[in-house]
């Protein structure tokens, strides 16, 4: 029997599209059986507890790291079945923003988003300053930062370098490992309408893996929650708080949780179960 995905005549595959994945460290095992998809455009949102394999999965659809078994198909290609230059061409198409150690610390930011073009090969000087400088004010920063070391930046500054360096090659695909994490509230929140814009300039389908709710709320297309070796459910915010799950019930139906589920707009508000639309305390901070 031939068991590959048939798609609709006019509907394109999955940009990502992961089945029956299985990845184990010696004998602990991260992901069991495990089936996630991206439709092309879309922003998702991947929660779970500390340690459930977020990254781990990012990494995999990445190719830093290879499944024990199952299929990951990006951008309609097997990556098991890529040729090294054919992965390098695939990995030129996704731009990541790692998690920790978001820029080198010992170049400035103008080489720090140069390094993915440079290492395409000879790129005319001249040139690699106009795609570097574009860059730079693409992510909202000014050009006078471009010669600073990381250390002489914001928080909030090392992430749009660290964008800036993800979106280099003008990737289809953005990677984001808890993006947000450490901002202040308003840092955060220019960091949503950072990437919103980005996203419709580029036309960037995203996976952002996020504890925040307030960033799932305003960005994502859908939430996929990463529970029990798996992702036990991928759809919009109103579904996911629906579904009846520990996880899921302590992390949305707590008072932060609440407070985000309630800022939602009305007509997905009604979908809401009843439990997520009991007051939130006054003192519940951001
Ligand atoms: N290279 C590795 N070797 C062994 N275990 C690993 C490795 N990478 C991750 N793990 C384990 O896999 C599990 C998932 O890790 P991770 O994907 O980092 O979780 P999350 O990002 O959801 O917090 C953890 O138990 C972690 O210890
Ligand atoms: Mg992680």
């Amino acid at each position: 029997m031939n068991s590959l995905p048939t798609y609709g005549a006019n509907a394109a595959p999955p940009a990502i599209e992961v089945r029956g994945l299985l990845k184990r460290y010696g004998p602990a095992i991260v992901h069991e059986d495990l089936d996630f998809e991206v439709r092309h455009g879309e922003v998702i949102s991947l929660v779970g507890g500390s340690g459930a394999g977020k990254t781990t999965l990012v990494r995999q659809i990445l190719g830093l790291e290879s499944p024990t078994a199952g299929t990951i198909r990006v951008l309609g290609q097997d990556l098991s079945k890529l040729s090294e230059r054919d992965a390098r061409l695939i990995r030129a198409r996704s731009g990541m923003l790692f998690q920790r150690g978001a820029l080198f610390s010992a170049m400035s930011v103008f080489d720090n988003i140069a390094q993915p073009i440079r290492e395409l090969g000879h790129v005319p000087p001249d040139l690699l300053h106009d795609l570097v400088m574009l860059k730079i004010e693409m992510v909202g920063l000014s050009t006078r930062h471009a010669q600073k070391m990381p250390a002489a930046l914001s928080g909030g500054m090392i992430k749009r370098v660290g964008i800036a360096r993800a979106i280099a090659l003008e990737p289809e695909l953005l990677f984001l490992d808890e993006p947000t994490a450490g901002l202040d509230p308003q840092a955060s929140e220019e960091f949503v309408e950072l990437i919103a814009g980005l996203r419709r300039a580029l036309d960037l389908t995203v996976v952002m893996v996020t504890h925040d709710l307030d960033t799932m709320t305003s960005l994502s297309t859908r939430v996929a929650v990463l529970a029990d070796r798996k992702v036990i459910v991928n759809a919009p915010l109103e579904q996911v708080a629906c579904v009846d799950h520990p996880f899921i019930q302590e992390y949305f139906l707590g008072a932060r949780g609440r407070r985000a589920l309630q800022a939602l707009p009305a007509h997905r508000r009604a979908q809401l179960p009843e439990a997520a639309m009991e007051p939130v305390p006054a003192d519940i901070a951001r």
